[in-house]
Order: C-alpha cells, then structure tokens, then sequence
C-alpha cells in the first residue's frame, strides 16, 4: 500500500473495489475564491487576511503572479495567509511572462486586471491551456481600450497592456462563464462610467459578491427573457477585507458521488460552500433519488455552507436540463460516472462549454467510459449515459486534466476489475492529498510505478 505522500506525487494511480466509505471526509478551500482572494486583496489597499485557502497548484501560480504584479503576499505560521495590497495604482509590469500552468481562471482573470492599468504583461501557460480559447476574454478587453497581441486562434502565449483609463464594458456573452464576466469586471473597476455584462444564464457569482465585500458598488439583474445582467461602477476604490474561504463543492462531488455509488457507505463532509450557482451537482444527485442530507446550513465570512451527509443510494437515470449547466459545469464528469450505475439513461444537455475545458470533457469522458465497458452517446452539445455494469480493468489517460482523473479512479471503486489512471499529478491543481483523505475514509488507491 502506497504511503500519502507517494500517493499525492504519482502520476499513475489505481483503484479498485472497497467496503464503502464512512467517517469524515474533509475537503479543501473553494478555488474559485482562493483565486479571488489572492486577486482583490491584491488588488486592495491594506492587509487582507485570508483562511481556508486551497493550496493547489492553480491557486499558487495565480498568487506567484499577483506577487509579480508588486502585491505582497505571505503563508502565515498559524497556515492562513497574508496579502498586502497595493491598490490599483500600486500594481507594476511584471518582469518575466506570467506562468498560469494549468489555470483558465487564473488566466483569463488576471489578464482582465492587466487589461485594466497602464502594465504590460505576457500570460503563458502549460500545453492544456495553450490550446483553449482567450479570445472570448480578450475581444471585450481590446474594446476596453487594452492592447492585446495572441498566438494564432487567440490562443496562449498573450500580451496585454492595459488602458491607463479603460472605456467601460457593455459586453454581452454568447455563454455563460463566469471567467469571462469577471475578467471584463475586473478591467472595468478602473474604468469611467459603469460597467455591463450580460450572459445569458447566470454563472458563479463570487467575483460579484467579493467585489461588494471589497467595497465596490455592484447590481444583479434578471431580464424577462432570463438574460443575467451584472453592473459595476468604475473608478472603484477597494478595501482589503479578510476572507473565510468555505470548501470547494465542485471537490465535494468526488466523495459525494463515491458514496453513493459504493455500497455500505455512509459520509459526512463537512462546511461545503452552497452558493446556489455551484449546486446543480446536488440538485441532480437528489433527483436520481441520491441520499445526500443537508443540514447545519450557516454564514461564514459571508459565504452560506452547509454540512452533507451521504449514503449508498440506488440512481436512476434522468434529464439534465440546460438552464443547469453552469450551476455544475465541472462536475459533468463525475455525474457521467455516477450515471453509469444508474437504471435507466441519464441524458446531460447544454454542455458544450466541456468541449474548452482542461480537455475536451464530452469526449474524453465518453470514450473512457465505453473503454471502460460502459454505454454512453454524444454529441457537439449533449451526452447520454446509459447504467450497465462496467468492466474496468483497464489504463485511462486522464491528459493531465485532474477532474478527469478523479472521476475514472470513482469509476474503479465500482468497475468489476480495477481502472488505473495515468497523469494524475494533474490532481494536485484542484484537490491536493485527493488520493490520501479517500484512502482514509475507505478506499482502496494506490500508486504504481514511478514515485
Ligand atoms: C470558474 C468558472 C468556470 C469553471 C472553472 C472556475 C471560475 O468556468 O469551469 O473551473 O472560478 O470563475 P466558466 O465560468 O468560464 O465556464
């Protein structure tokens, strides 16, 4: 058996059958706001503090860069960690190109700060995120009055600089994402006037409500024909502000969706993050007839988290409507798995937003499965899994996309033989010690090979 630390360096892992899972299961910070926090407190004048962070490679890579942008940020002895602000006029062109890995959030946010001060700065990235779009982010930057100069296709390495007085936004997004919609806000906080963005269903909301806490004046809107429109008064000043960050839901959904697929299971997880924009997981879990208890539900440092409790459940299949999808955009994967043990089809539409995540999420979730000896059809827009016993006993390559790789090593717990998955340091950007705390609580990974 593999020790932890073994476990969290691997690029290989397996997994195989178990006796359930039960006891506590403890997940890491939200990486949507421990991007933010390292963003706005730097972004900030004063010292913000800032607990519950995730410490994953995405979350550092966006901190290392606000470092270089001139904010100051520390790891405190007592494991919270301290920024300095500098304030928008505090902030310089970095040195050396900025080096996001993995992190489309960490990109494409940062690239809407640049795009908003007199900074010049390069973004790169690793292979993943070098061939996902940018464009969608820095069309409505250049109309904003940044520079902007791309690889081919609007794609990684990018160089931004920024407007000394940026035009305000009047942006409407053909998707919802709410990496786009914070970038353009971000930009917007130094612009003249009022900032809009419009998408047509509504996506996270943090950077909005960070925002506000930060200080900045900000509105939601519904229009009739559900357009979602957020404005943002510019020439904003904002505060430093400490920051209680709740853990991650869309990490959650890995412990969830094991316990329930796995018989004899029963786990708690405690104080996840339950912003409703973030739980279409639970919403759709439940109406396959899961056994996911909420309870505890509370404020903290502004955030509503709430405690789950979960248990082995029979699924059944059903649809997942559209207007969901980016209140679960990265967990389709792990509900593909859950799906497979469900009687009957479960059929996921309005997803074609997978297709530019950290890897083409419909097809390689798809061609894993039937790998895998599961039913699944797709196409550009939808996917359909069909429940039927799975075969395993096979190697998926999770191209270095982590939540690729956490859900085939949840499809091992329930595949008749063991699946071992390849490029599983990936893991590490979203949800260190993942393979540890699951082992703890019951399960059965361990690394081959290479540690
Ligand atoms: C994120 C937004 C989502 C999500 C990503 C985190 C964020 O992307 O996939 O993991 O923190 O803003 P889009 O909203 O662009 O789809």
């Amino acid at each position: 058996m593999s020790n932890d630390n073994n476990l969290t360096r691997s690029e290989i892992l397996t997994s195989g059958h178990h006796g359930g899972l039960t006891g506590q299961f403890d997940v890491p910070g939200d990486k949507s706001i421990s991007h933010r926090s390292f963003i706005l407190g730097g972004l900030a004048i004063g010292t913000t503090r800032v607990t519950g962070l995730l410490e994953g490679d995405d979350v550092m890579a966006t901190g290392r860069s606000m470092q270089a942008l001139g904010a100051g940020i520390t790891h405190d002895s007592d494991g919270g960690w301290t920024i300095t602000g500098v304030g928008t006029a505090g902030l310089v062109s970095p040195e050396a190109p900025l080096d996001l890995g993995n992190s489309g959030t960490g990109v494409r946010l940062l690239m809407g700060v640049v795009a908003g001060l007199p900074v010049t700065a390069t973004f790169c990235g690793d292979e993943s995120l070098s061939r996902r779009p940018m464009a969608r982010v820095t069309d409505p930057l250049e109309l904003m009055g940044a520079k902007v100069t791309a690889r081919d296709g609007g794609r990684l390495p990018v160089t931004i600089t920024g407007a000394r007085t940026p035009l305000a936004a009047d942006h409407s997004s053909k998707v919802a994402s709410a990496q786009i919609k914070s970038a353009v806000l971000l930009a917007g906080l130094n612009a003249r006037g009022t900032s809009v963005v419009r998408e047509p269903h509504a996506s996270r909301d943090h950077t909005e409500s960070m925002l506000r806490h930060f200080g900045a004046t900000v509105r939601q809107n519904v229009e009739a024909n559900g357009t979602h429109i957020v404005e943002l008064e510019g020439e904003a000043v904002l505060t430093a502000s400490d920051v209680a960050v709740p853990r991650d839901p869309s990490s959650a959904a890995f412990p969830m969706v094991a316990a329930l697929i796995t018989e004899g299971s029963d786990l708690s997880i405690p104080g996840i993050g339950m912003n409703p924009l973030r739980t279409g997981l639970i919403t759709t879990l439940q109406e396959m007839g899961g056994d996911i208890e909420i309870s505890n539900e509370r404020t903290e440092g502004g955030e509503t988290v709430a405690d789950l409790r979960v248990r082995h459940s029979q699924l059944r299949g059903i649809d997942v409507p559209a207007e969901r999808a980016a209140s679960m955009i990265d967990e389709y994967p792990i509900l593909a798995v859950a799906a497979t043990q469900a009687e009957g089809t479960t059929r996921m539409f309005g997803v074609a937003e997978l297709r530019v995540k950290e890897t083409d999420r419909i097809a390689v979730v798809a061609e894993g499965i039937i790998a895998a000896g599961g039913s699944v059809t797709y196409d550009e827009d939808s996917m359909s899994v069909t429940g039927s016993p799975v075969a395993g006993g096979m190697t998926i390559d999770s191209q270095h996309d982590h939540r690729i790789a956490m859900s085939f090593l949840t499809l091992g717990m329930v595949s008749a033989d063991p699946i071992t998955v390849t490029g599983c340091m990936t893991i590490n950007t979203s949800f260190p010690g993942f393979a540890a705390i699951m082992n703890s609580c019951g399960a059965a990974l361990a690394s081959i090979g290479d540690t």
